[in-house]
């Protein structure tokens, strides 16, 4: 068995005249932590957005858990495994937290008079309290819809998700920009939580002290391409911030960006 969870290849998406993405070919090993950083604009999101099928890629393979994968959307991805927070939260605004949590994910009881599933609201309700703890949110009630909660608040609403189903990958963009210190050191908890837990990360992150607590390697886009591929023990941050800026190219990245 392959110990690759994630591979693309020539990764490509273009937004009419707008090259987002181009060319990206990213392995991601079972278990790995790995950041992707650069700045904005280069290309992160739209990444992330092609790995879960938000939109059609250009051209591009992704290779997920050893198949090849089209995914619809992040409900069909989720459903292959992938949890990812997005930076521009796909919550939906007329559902509760309880129902934002488990969206995609109901828990369902069998009844024994027929072939019918209930929802269960009850063990939803729960759980989703148990979930928001983790990440030491306060929501005075999960009961509020969506719509009338602070960027903080839904960004933990979407991290408790991930803390609360196993899943084979997460993908995080970006998810303590919105969120206070205290918010911020649950979240980076939650993801040692994952790494302990053997599941595999991508996390986007502008914080150089985060990505250098927490991840295996570091990946950086500029201008739509990837230019390093750095393990975390053989860098450090103005190294990184050279491959940012565009003042260093790793040789085997040189014509890229
Ligand atoms: N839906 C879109 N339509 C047109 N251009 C887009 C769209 N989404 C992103 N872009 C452009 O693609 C480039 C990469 O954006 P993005 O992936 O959001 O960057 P990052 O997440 O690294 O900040 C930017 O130039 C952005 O303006
Ligand atoms: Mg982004």
């Amino acid at each position: 068995m392959s110990d690759i969870i994630l591979e693309t290849r020539d990764l490509t998406k273009y937004y009419g005249g707008v090259h987002a993405l181009e060319g990206a070919d990213f392995t991601l090993r079972k278990g790995e932590h790995v950041a992707i950083m650069g700045d904005n604009g280069a290309g992160k999101s739209t990444f992330v957005r092609q790995i879960t099928g938000v939109e059609p890629r250009t051209r591009g393979e992704i290779i997920f858990d050893g198949k090849p994968v089209h995914f619809d959307g992040p409900l069909d991805a989720r459903q292959a495994g992938i949890e990812a927070v997005f930076q521009t939260l796909a919550l939906a605004d007329d559902l509760d937290v309880s129902d934002n949590l488990f969206l995609g994910r109901e828990k369902t009881w069998a009844n024994w008079l027929g072939p019918f599933r209930f929802l269960d609201y009850k063990a939803m309700r729960a759980d989703t309290i148990a979930a928001l703890e983790k990440t030491a949110v306060k929501i005075p009630n999960i009961r509020n819809t969506i719509q009338y909660m602070s960027g903080g608040q839904r960004q933990c609403v979407a991290i408790a998700r991930t803390a609360t189903f196993h899943s084979k990958l997460t993908i995080m963009d970006e998810p303590t920009a919105a969120l206070g210190v205290q918010e911020t050191a649950q979240v980076e908890n939650i993801i040692r939580t994952l790494k302990e837990q053997g599941e595999p990360l991508i996390l986007i992150s502008h914080n150089m002290r985060q990505v250098m607590d927490l991840v295996d390697r570091i990946i950086v886009f500029r201008r739509g391409r990837i230019v390093a591929n750095l393990n975390k023990d053989d860098t450090d941050g103005q190294d990184v911030v050279a491959y940012i800026t565009g003042a260093k190219t790793q040789p085997e990245y040189a014509g890229a960006a």
